[in-house]
């Protein structure tokens, strides 16, 4: 897998090269996302989807819930062919591909304004992949005259939705195959 996550900060590089005066104190560097290219789903990008789902969940999943919770939402990795099913079934579906053309992330929207699936690869998390994503599928949503967009956020996902407008309407609890787990309605009204 691609590791080409830009780092955040860094007060420790080596700024010989940088140009940077030598004795300068650096606390901060500011840094580009890495380089993705969003485009619509296509057929091919099924298993790729269904292992990023996997691993996203896996991975990412235990930051913020049980190792019970994550093992519910995530029991085996997932069939290619409902990935399938779900991308052909009228919603829009985009994937962020990586330089070198793997699928860093997925997000889908469906006609009524539902944001089902919001999906970043592991090692791209933090870096702002998925709120591309995001916010390609908001523009859409606005192109194509869907007004009120929502979604049922995970713990992981609630920040970034509601530094997009996204205002939490209720926390819902709810048993996940046997596990007692949680996520956020959320709303973004009109605009
Ligand atoms: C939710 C998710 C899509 C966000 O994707 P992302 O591209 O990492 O989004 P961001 O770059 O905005 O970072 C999200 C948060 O992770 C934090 N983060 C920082 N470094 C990170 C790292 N190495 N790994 C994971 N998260 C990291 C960020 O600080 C940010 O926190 P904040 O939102 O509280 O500010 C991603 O975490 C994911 O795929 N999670 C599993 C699936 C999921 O929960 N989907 C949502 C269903 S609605």
């Amino acid at each position: 897998m691609a590791t080409n996550v830009p780092e955040r900060s860094d007060s420790t590089m080596d700024l010989r090269r940088s140009g940077i005066p030598s004795g300068a104190k650096i606390t901060e560097i500011d840094t580009m996302p890495p380089q993705v290219t969003l485009r619509p789903y296509r057929p091919d990008d099924a298993p790729a989807m269904a292992q990023l789902y996997f691993d996203s969940a896996r991975t990412l999943g235990p930051r913020r819930y049980t190792p019970e919770q994550v093992a519910a939402w995530a029991p085996a990795p997932a069939d290619p062919a409902s990935f399938r099913v779900r991308a052909e079934d009228g919603r829009t579906t985009l994937v962020a591909v990586d330089a070198q053309g793997a699928v860093a992330a997925y997000g889908d929207l469906e006609p009524d304004g539902h944001v089902d699936h919001l999906y970043c690869r592991p090692d791209m998390a933090g870096a702002g992949v998925a709120e591309q994503v995001l916010d390609a599928l908001i523009s859409h949503a606005q192109a194509t005259g869907v007004r009120s967009l929502y979604v049922e956020a995970s713990e992981l996902a609630r920040s970034l939705f509601e530094r997009k407008g996204f205002e939490v309407v209720e926390r819902r609890d709810f048993v996940l195959r046997g596990v007692p787990i949680h996520n956020y309605a959320m709303r973004r009204a009109p605009t």
